[in-house]
């Protein structure tokens, strides 16, 4: 069985797909065993206590660094053994320290066709309207593992959107975020396929 781990800062709709996608048997050999976010008031951390996951904030105001408050995650990882951790709108840069206990054990979602539109600055709304303003006809989402370089470790899977000529970032995301609830879920059994028994 493979532990999982979920680091969310918002909305929570890929933790969800995950949790689907679990419950629904479609990923076996996988099971969440805790949600932690960065914000109270995120919608993931309420997603996982319906769902029975333990869930917990972990305030970054409480540490004098970043360093500290990383240590922290890292005692719930160690805690719950987890084996593979998935950020999932977590907005937040994780230091190559962090990065580094946990070689080609963590996964990230990022909305666009990587590696075009990543890296520091490209989150949110901004990867949209960067990939409105280039006029590319096509844009997509990566699952891919993360490495001390932000956006850049080894793409695991991806698909292809069609960028429509009336879009705006909302829209634009919206139907991105469809083809994310699709690839996220379909990453992590790949890994627990491949690692869980
Ligand atoms: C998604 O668009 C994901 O690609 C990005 O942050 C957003 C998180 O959305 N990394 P949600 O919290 O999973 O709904």
């Amino acid at each position: 069985m493979v532990n999982i781990a979920v680091l969310a800062s918002g909305r929570g709709s890929n933790l969800q797909a995950i949790i689907n996608a679990i419950e629904s048997g479609k990923i076996k050999n996988g099971q969440i065993k805790i949600v932690i976010s960065d914000r109270e008031d995120a919608y993931a951390l309420k997603r996982a206590k319906k769902h029975n996951i333990k869930a917990v904030f972990i305030d970054p105001k409480n540490f004098p660094n970043q360093q500290l408050f990383e240590k922290e995650i890292l005692n719930y990882l160690k805690k719950e053994k987890i084996d593979l951790v998935l950020l999932a709108g977590f907005m937040r840069i994780l230091s190559p320290e962090f990065v580094r206990e946990y070689p080609n054990r963590i996964m990230n979602i990022h909305p666009s066709l990587l590696p075009a539109f990543g890296g520091k600055g490209f989150y949110g709304l901004k990867v949209h309207q960067a990939v409105l303003d280039a006029g590319v006809k096509y844009t997509g989402c990566t699952v891919h593992f993360v490495t001390e370089e932000c956006d850049k470790g080894p793409i695991i899977l991806q698909e292809v959107v069609k960028v429509k000529d009336n879009d705006t970032p909302e829209t634009l995301a919206r139907r991105v975020l469809r083809y994310e609830h699709k690839i996220y879920p379909a990453a992590v059994k790949l890994f627990c396929d491949k690692y869980g028994d």
